[in-house]
């Protein structure tokens, strides 16, 4: 098995930078794009023989050094019953979005066995598949973006809806953000129990708060999810875009690895997060769109403005995108091995 991504998550010294990428598996690959025509992807994510060929399809073709299981962040959601379709080029849309107390004290615990069992076989699965090859990567939604789709009902720029219930509603949110918490960390504690190698929790949309708001509102529910995995033996990684504004507080989490989007310089953010944790970004999945000399460049200033190899793991700074040449990715992916 290549373990250079769990060293790497871990600040141990590696013997090449590992790599994968967010939305490895998805829309830019022709494979995928085959399944589509017939399958939902919430079809393919309840069939384990699927989810396992559309997480292996970019391990195999790319190269990479960890797979992602292949879901979605509103999978544990669709396990305890909310009534939700996952829409293409849209997203998740709620057939009725959250707005009262009332709507939160519905919300039932995650039986794992029983809600989502094709998840669970999927993760068997894949860990025999990968068995001599790379490490499993499990996730989940962090509470204040699974939060923001329930409160929205769709996907927003300015998260209005969310903050507005958030300001004025704060028991409500208190109560919700309770439930949600505790929601993930059952659904990634059965990840881990059924083979997971590593977990990365995706707070995508928390930049859109202030640092302060950010601490009042989020952090002590983001906190108690990784103090209740932190016993666990796998890599915790702490993902989420825009976060230059808050990232100390974003950082202050028991994780090992915090992931950041290109809009922050890596040397800048990791002397904030502090050098024991490790780093995990961040090109711009818009660079992948060009031609290679353009990609080339901008991994050799990043390559170049990193004070330390150790505990580096090369990443996107969000999900690739569906434009993106398949070509690309396999060059960059070599490219970034062949960089020591
Ligand atoms: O390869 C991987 O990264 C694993 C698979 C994965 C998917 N979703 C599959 C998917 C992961 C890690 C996610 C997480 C996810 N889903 C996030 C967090 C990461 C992020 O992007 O910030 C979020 C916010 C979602 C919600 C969601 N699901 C969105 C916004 C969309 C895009 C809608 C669209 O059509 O453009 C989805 C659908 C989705 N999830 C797709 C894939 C491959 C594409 C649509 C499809 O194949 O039907």
């Amino acid at each position: 098995m290549n373990v250079t991504f769990l060293d790497a998550c871990y600040g141990k010294k590696t013997s090449y930078t590992p790599v994968w990428y967010m939305r490895q598996a998805g829309r830019y690959l022709p494979q995928y794009r085959k399944l589509k025509e017939k399958y939902t992807i919430v079809d393919i994510i309840k069939t384990p023989e699927l989810a396992t060929q559309v997480t292996l399809q970019p391990v195999d073709i790319l190269g990479v050094d960890a797979a992602i299981l292949f879901a979605d962040i509103m999978i544990p959601l669709i396990g305890i019953g909310v009534d939700l379709e996952i829409v293409e080029h849209i997203g998740p849309v709620m057939k009725s979005p959250l707005q009262t107390m009332q709507d939160i004290k519905k919300f039932r615990p995650l039986s794992p066995e029983q809600d989502i069992p094709y998840l669970l076989q999927t993760i068997k699965i894949l860990r025999k598949e990968l068995r001599k090859k790379v490490p499993l990567i499990g996730f989940s939604a962090a509470p204040f973006t699974l939060a923001s789709y329930l409160i929205e009902g769709q996907p927003t720029r300015d998260f209005l809806k969310t903050k507005s219930f958030m300001y004025t509603n704060t028991k409500a949110w208190e109560l919700l953000m309770e439930k949600l918490s505790d929601l993930i960390i059952v659904y990634l504690q059965a990840q881990v129990t059924n083979g997971v190698q590593a977990l990365q929790l995706f707070d995508s949309w928390v930049g859109c708060l202030s640092q302060s708001d950010y601490e009042n509102y989020v952090l002590p529910y983001t906190k108690r999810i990784f103090e209740s995995l932190s016993s666990k033996t796998v890599p915790l990684i702490h993902f989420g875009t825009n976060t230059a504004g808050l990232l100390t507080s974003f950082a202050s989490v028991a994780c090992d690895v915090v992931g950041i989007d290109w809009r922050i310089e890596i040397a800048k953010a990791w002397k904030e997060i502090g050098y024991k944790k490790a780093i995990q970004g961040n090109l711009d999945p818009a660079v992948l769109l060009g031609d290679f000399s353009l990609i080339k460049r901008h991994v050799d200033e990043l390559f170049i403005s990193l004070p330390q190899k150790e505990g580096y793991i090369f990443n996107v700074g969000h999900g690739i995108v569906k434009e993106t040449p398949v070509e690309n990715i396999v060059r960059l992916t070599d490219y970034v091995h062949s960089k020591r």
